[in-house]
């Protein structure tokens, strides 16, 4: 249950992330576009850092999963063939008082009675299916024939696309292939800042493997994935694993877990791990005609093979990346004054900046040169932020609330004006801690390279 601390906590992120050019509404100045969002210079790196990582994990250092990037414009007989034509809608009603259309499953109920949460209403019209997708027409010509969709998940190219894979990649099964990309849904209420939104970004891999292969897979990639969460900074102890009850589960599903996570409007699904037995792929090879079955050469055995699905969203985990990290601490400045210190505590692995580099005074040439010396030998390396503006307090502070988990100043010392001892050395001040340290330039690579990637 969300209380008034919690959306307090939820508003103060999102004027942050607005505030440091994380995350922006689409078109804002005319309005805002909803359920739409663009994400800004800091948002862009930790995005970009988080799919990174998913992909270097889930790809790169396996040997039993390969990539994919299929097409965002889907055509019509795929999604007819995998059902989201005729049942990925959410059942809406309207309100005939103020007019507003609602979702029938999430209305509030007085004396057994569903009532219009906007305006209390409770003459509503019957439930209607309201398709998800975002249909457009290919082509000069605007009728049936050119329909096409934007994909609302990218695991549909993935199995159309199965053959093509196996055939060329040489995988045997149990094989992965994995895509991350662009997901459009219209969704009726685009809700909880960038948790439900229209437009979104999905990391999913479907993983194949022999029928009596698949509840123990099932329950390999849900540890998989909550090694995942742990490893980019979210603590196992704010994921919560719902085992989906046989009632809820898409009827072709044997097994299937959300992984969630405690938001501060309440615990949310970050993730779905499911295992989708043959539906998908079998039900490819009825729509098409064409045959997407595996040949095990041990076995001599020919079967369309199950698949397990971890699916994650790119912008949920985001968001529960930002909400984790934030914090706000008292602390006392040289002078005994105390005030608030904004930090985003991101694990160095997702940090948007990983370093900040500052000379000490802007006016001294000999300072600005040796800190620009010292960016330029991090920057081919890592993301970082040279900085010369301001006291060096007021730069270690906008850096905090950046989330940077690195700063380096560059001062006398460093010149060698204090002893020949310190020559070439900086400060290195760490993000949670403050503390300080003095490093050499020759091992900064060393020093901060393993920690950052
Ligand atoms: N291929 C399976 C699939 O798409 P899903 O549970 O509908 O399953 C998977 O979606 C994940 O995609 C969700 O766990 C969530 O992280 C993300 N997702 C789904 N709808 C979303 C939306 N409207 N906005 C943001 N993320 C969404």
């Amino acid at each position: 249950m969300s209380t008034s601390n919690d959306a307090q906590r939820m508003e103060k992120i999102v004027s942050l992330c607005k505030r440091r050019g994380f995350i922006f509404q689409s078109g804002e100045i005319y309005g805002g576009l909803n359920g739409a969002w663009d994400f800004g210079p800091l948002g862009v790196e930790l995005k970009r850092n988080l799919k990174d990582y998913w992909w270097r994990v889930m790809v790169r250092e396996r040997d039993d999963v390969v990539g994919l990037d299929g097409s965002i414009l889907t055509h019509r007989a795929v999604l007819k063939a995998s059902g989201h034509e005729d049942t990925f809608s959410d059942p809406m009603v309207d309100c005939r008082t103020c007019k507003a259309r609602l979702r029938a499953d999430q209305l509030p109920e007085t004396n057994g009675a569903k009532q219009c949460p906007n305006c209390g209403g409770k003459d509503l019209t019957e439930p209607r299916a309201f398709n998800l997708m975002f249909r457009t027409n290919m082509g000069a010509s605007e009728d049936e024939s050119s329909i096409a969709y934007l994909r609302p998940e990218t695991a549909q190219s993935i199995f159309t696309q199965f053959k093509n894979v196996l055939d060329t990649a040489r995988k045997k099964l149990p094989f992965g292939i994995a895509q991350i990309g662009k997901a459009f849904r219209n969704e009726i209420n685009p809700r909880n800042y960038i948790f439900r939104s229209r437009e979104f970004e999905q990391m999913e891999l479907e993983y194949f493997c022999a029928p009596d292969d698949g509840m123990r897979l099932l329950d390999y990639w849900l540890e998989e994935r909550l090694r995942f969460y742990e490893n980019i900074g979210i603590p196992r102890t704010k994921l919560h694993v719902l085992t989906v009850p046989d009632a809820d589960r898409a009827f072709y599903s044997n097994g299937t877990y959300d992984i969630e996570y405690e938001f501060p409007f309440g615990v949310q699904e970050l993730e779905g791990v499911a295992y989708r037995t043959d539906y998908d792929l079998t039900a490819h090879q009825n729509g098409s005609g064409k045959p997407l079955e595996y040949f095990d050469e041990e076995t001599k055995a020919k079967f369309v093979p199950h698949v397990v699905e971890p699916s994650a969203g790119v912008d949920r985990t985001l968001l529960a990346l930002i909400c984790e990290a934030f914090a706000e601490e008292t602390v006392t400045d040289e002078k005994g004054k105390s005030e608030t210190r904004t930090v985003m505590r991101f694990h160095p692995r997702m940090a948007p900046i990983k370093v900040g580099v500052f000379p000490l005074l802007k006016n001294k040439p000999e300072l600005v040169a040796k800190a620009r010396e010292v960016h330029a030998l991090l920057k081919p390396q890592m993301m970082t932020f040279y900085d010369e503006a301001g006291a060096i307090g007021r730069r270690y502070r906008r850096q905090d609330e950046a989330g940077t988990p690195f700063g380096l100043t560059i001062d006398f010392e460093t010149l060698g004006e204090r002893g020949d001892e310190l020559r070439d050395t900086v400060t290195l001040r760490h993000r949670d801690s403050m503390q300080q340290e003095r490093v050499k330039i020759a091992d900064l690579l060393g020093i901060l390279l393993p920690q950052v990637q």
